[in-house]
């Protein structure tokens, strides 16, 4: 039997660093974010299978695959019968463009299907969660908040994706696999930078800001308080040992092209994962304007253009 579902990666504009319980994977902090549309995983599972094998884009993914077996272990049992599961991105994985999120989220889906067991929601988003992060928010579309309660992270919907039809325009400045994955980083970061229970403890505000910026459709406010956001996470980052710095210089040319093109009137704001692609959030009257002028940046490889999308999906 084969299943497949589709997940869309999210951004966050809130952002999740830090763990509270790394064996529970339970984020230390609350985000919010967007899911983007354009850019989507779709994860197959065969169960028909002689062997466990996991591929993405065609290649063996062998550094996936424990996190993979111990997932449908649960799902399946632990006796349960080799299953095969691949996945195809229209985008480039493990550069910083949460397609960890993408594929943590469509794998739960059609591995939940696949398995013949029926989850809420809820459930969905905390299973997936519990194998990334991040991936929990791609079970929703549009505008989500993950909140970080008891021993469960919970997702809710801020704003559907129709109501405030934002774009991002995404700047790759490198498109090979990043340095430090995101959970070994997060733990360096909580162990060892001077600024993390400070980040911690500024996050609460933080999303209240953005989740009212968000409800009262007002951009210059979800401007200010994503880049803040952003940029105070990095700060952690930089200030751990070793330090992680994600950026390049092109990642910086952007910042400063976006704070050029805001000053000339366009609404648009940046956000920065664990990677050096810049994701530019704007109006879709200002699409072009920003790809343009990002496209201009020195070192910009390529520019990929998404709109706000819908949540994880079962698919034929
Ligand atoms: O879900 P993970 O473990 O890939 O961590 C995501 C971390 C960031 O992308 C940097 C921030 C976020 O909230 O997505």
């Amino acid at each position: 039997m084969r299943v497949s579902a589709r997940a869309h990666p999210n951004i966050a504009l809130v952002k999740y660093w830090g763990k509270r319980d790394s064996e529970l994977n339970l984020p230390a902090v609350g985000s919010i974010s967007i899911t983007l549309g354009d850019l989507w995983t779709d994860m197959h599972i065969d169960t028909d299978a002689s062997a466990d094998e996991l591929t993405v884009n065609g290649e063996p993914a062998d550094s996936m695959m424990p996190r993979m077996s111990a997932a449908l272990d649960q799902l399946f049992g632990a006796d349960r019968s080799p299953i095969s599961v691949s996945s195809e991105s229209n985008f480039p994985v493990a550069a910083g463009l949460a397609s960890s999120a993408s594929a943590f989220a469509s794998l739960v889906v059609a591995a939940t299907a696949a398995s013949g067991r029926e989850l809420s929601k809820d459930d969905l988003a905390n299973f997936a969660g519990s194998l990334s992060g991040s991936a929990a928010r791609s079970l929703y579309g549009g505008f989500a908040e993950l909140e970080n309660a008891g021993d469960r992270v919970a997702v809710r919907s801020l704003r559907d994706t129709e109501s405030w039809p934002l774009s991002v325009v995404i700047a790759i400045t490198a498109s090979g696999p990043k340095s430090v994955g995101s959970g070994e980083a997060m733990e360096i970061s909580r162990r060892t930078s001077p600024f993390y229970m400070r980040w911690v403890g500024e996050q609460e505000d933080d999303l209240a800001s953005a989740r009212n910026a968000i409800e009262e459709q007002d951009f210059s406010a979800l401007a200010d308080i994503t880049e803040h956001n952003c940029l105070k996470m990095h700060s952690v980052m930089w200030s751990s040992r070793p330090p992680m710095v994600y950026w390049n210089a092109a990642t910086l040319d952007c910042m400063h092209t976006v704070w050029r093109l805001r000053a000339d009137g366009v609404d648009v704001f940046f956000t920065i994962d664990a990677g050096p692609q810049v994701k530019a959030v704007c109006t879709p009257e200002y699409v072009d304007r920003v790809r343009d002028a990002l496209g201009e940046v020195d070192g910009v490889e390529h520019i990929m253009i998404s709109g706000l999308g819908a949540g994880a999906h079962l698919i034929e």
